[in-house]
């Protein structure tokens, strides 16, 4: 049994890893700052069975003692980053995770770091193996891309031990009201209208949320410090291939109207998984059709329980 930190354990991939590790028997102190991104209630009722406590990372203190390692997930998510929220990007993701990272260097803790797919960017090697040149297009791929600089420089000046996971567009229940599979799924359940960016022929390695944390997890057990793997999904699929899907599974039509291209969206990302295979065994196993069947069970039961 360990002792862990989980931040971010009131969001949507953070509160499913922390109680994956309380089901393996893990001790479990979550932290989140229930920031307004979206309704709190929902954050509320992806911390129910947990310990989760309120801290702000920006300017309150992480307690480490007696802690094993690290989940860094707490973080202002979301690509679609341009313009007045841009402070907000900052302080959520590069000055919280300066406070992180000096806090796991000071106690000696491991810390894993949930980084993004946004930091390549358009890149140009598809599948995206983790030393292709990072050029991040959105404010939160370079604040991103920013907190992984620190976790490194931490490492090399006082021998932080982090290990930093590259998520791909993650789905699954819990997933947030701004992704792109929540909103499908409540315009579905609603009748409502949902608004494709652009043509929707931009594609994605999109993860399954129970994936991602088997990764995680493996990655704070298993990783050699310094690590950097992507954590993707093995399926590929535009946005129009992921609609007829989620249309099929529900039974359901969905009213799609096109709008612009949202700036710092890329139009394609692509794993190559094959670094965190080798070093953790690790591979992602649900397909995208069980993956956005479980979705589809959550939203719709969401609805019905009202
Ligand atoms: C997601 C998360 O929001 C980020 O926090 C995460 O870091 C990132 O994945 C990642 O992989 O690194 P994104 O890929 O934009 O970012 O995920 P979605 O919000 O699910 O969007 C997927 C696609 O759907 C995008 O091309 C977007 O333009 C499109 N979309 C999204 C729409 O067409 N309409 C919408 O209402 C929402």
């Amino acid at each position: 049994m360990s002792r862990y930190v989980v931040t971010g354990a009131a969001g949507f991939i953070g509160s499913q890893l922390a109680e994956a590790l309380q089901d393996a028997g893990h001790d479990v102190t979550g932290v989140d700052c229930f920031t307004d991104f979206y309704d709190a209630a929902e954050k509320e009722r992806n911390a129910r069975g947990l310990d989760v406590r309120r801290v702000d990372l920006a300017d309150e203190q992480l307690e480490l003692d007696g802690v094993d390692g690290v989940f860094h997930l707490a973080a202002q998510a979301g690509v679609r980053s341009f313009g007045d929220v841009f402070p907000t990007y900052v302080r959520r993701n590069l000055l919280a995770s300066q406070r992180v990272f000096e806090a796991c260097a000071q106690a000696g803790v491991r810390v894993v770091f949930a980084s993004s797919s946004s930091i390549y960017g358009e890149t140009e090697t598809y599948p995206t193996p983790e030393d292709a040149e990072p050029r991040p297009i959105s404010p939160y791929g370079i604040t991103k891309l920013g907190c992984e600089h620190l976790a490194r420089a931490y490492g090399s000046a006082f021998g932080l031990d982090a290990v930093v996971l590259r998520y791909f567009t993650v789905y699954g229940p819990r997933q947030r009201p701004d992704m792109f599979f929540r909103r499908v799924c409540d315009a579905l359940r609603t009748g409502g209208s949902f608004e494709i960016f652009g043509s929707g022929e931009q594609s994605r390695s999109f993860t399954y949320v129970g994936d991602a944390v088997d990764a995680t997890i493996a990655a704070m057990q298993r990783a050699e410090p310094g690590a950097v793997f992507n954590v993707g999904g093995g399926e590929e699929a535009s946005m129009l291939e992921a609609i007829a899907l989620l249309e099929r599974l529900s039974g359901r039509a969905l009213d799609v109207r096109h709008t612009g291209n949202a700036k710092g969206d890329v139009s394609r990302t692509s794993a190559d998984v094959s670094r965190i295979a080798a070093a953790l065994g690790w591979r992602p196993r649900t397909s995208l059709e069980d993956g956005l069947a479980r979705m589809w069970s959550w939203a719709s039961a969401t609805v019905a329980a009202g």
